[in-house]
């Protein structure tokens, strides 16, 4: 399956979703990284047993395909960096939010091929939810090994760079959402007599597999829904505040002040 492992995979930056890539790879024999801070480095170099420079041209120089995984503010310093040394032949993968393939190739030069990914922090349980964008004139063969580094680590799907800013207001940032609601499901728990360990694990546990079940039957949401609400119960008296407030608009509004500021860090 990971025939990507066959070319030499690098990262700049060795942070959270750095670190959420590479645990998911069967094959890190090919891997190396750098980062800015060496405790950092030495402590992702030794768990992993992947190589490791402070230098991201070492990098730039050795790997075919790269991972872009320092933040939006650190992208044009790494970039400064290394585009003296780039070759035509090697793929960039930003994972950066909001730097659009136009902006990144400003910055990286007309060497390198370039793939935009939009993930989650959920790759760190090897559930992410990643999005993929290449321009035409990418290599195939590095948007596949892409595909399949970051299907290891969760779902990978194909998208247009102008679904980037919704896909960024969604799944991007949505794990925090979910933990929100989780934190308001726990608290209402907790407000009805329940020890607060107890309240977090049957919010979680209620969000996991409520999910879980959805992913696996590919039951639409509607019937789910209206399924567990019978009449006269416990769910239907729920769901009837629930469906008065202004919950969807609240949600709306959520995703869209993150859609529009994801467009400004453009
Ligand atoms: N976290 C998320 O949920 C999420 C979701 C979607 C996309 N992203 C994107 O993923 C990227 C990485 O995020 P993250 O959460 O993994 O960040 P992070 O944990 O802060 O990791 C970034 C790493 O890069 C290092 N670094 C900074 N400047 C560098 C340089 N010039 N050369 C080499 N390494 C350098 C940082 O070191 P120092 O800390 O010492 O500066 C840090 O270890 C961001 O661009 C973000 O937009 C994140």
């Amino acid at each position: 399956m990971m025939k990507a492992c066959t070319m030499r995979i690098g990262f700049f930056g060795a942070g959270k979703m750095a670190e959420g890539i590479l645990s998911a790879m069967p094959d890190r024999s090919s891997v190396i990284v750098s980062d800015v801070n060496p405790a950092r480095l030495a402590e992702i170099a030794k768990t992993y047993g992947v190589a490791a420079t402070g230098d991201v041209r070492e990098v730039a120089k050795s790997a075919s395909l790269i991972f872009l995984a320092v933040r939006p503010q650190d992208a044009a310093t790494v970039a400064e960096a290394v585009k003296p040394v780039l070759k035509a032949g090697q793929t960039i993968v930003s994972i950066v939010a909001g730097k659009r393939l136009a902006v990144l190739r400003r910055l990286f030069g007309r060497k390198p091929g370039l793939v935009r990914v939009m993930p989650n922090l959920a790759l760190r349980a090897k559930a992410g939810m990643c999005a993929i964008c290449a321009p035409k004139g990418t290599p195939p063969k590095a948007v596949k090994a892409v595909r399949d580094i970051l299907s290891a680590a969760g779902e990978a799907v194909v998208l247009p760079e102008k679904d980037f800013d919704a896909v960024t207001a969604l799944s991007g940032s949505g794990p925090a959402y979910f933990a929100y609601m989780e934190e308001a499901m726990a608290e209402a728990g907790v407000a009805l007599g329940l020890k607060p360990a107890a309240a977090r694990l049957l919010a979680e546990q209620t969000m996991y597999g409520t999910a879980k079940f959805l992913r696996e039957s590919g039951m639409p949401l509607r019937p789910f829904i209206e399924g567990v609400c019978t009449k006269g119960g416990t769910t239907a008296a729920g769901m009837a505040v629930m469906d008065a407030s202004d919950f969807k608009r609240v949600v709306a509004g959520t995703l869209k002040a993150a859609a529009e500021r994801s467009r400004e860090l453009a």
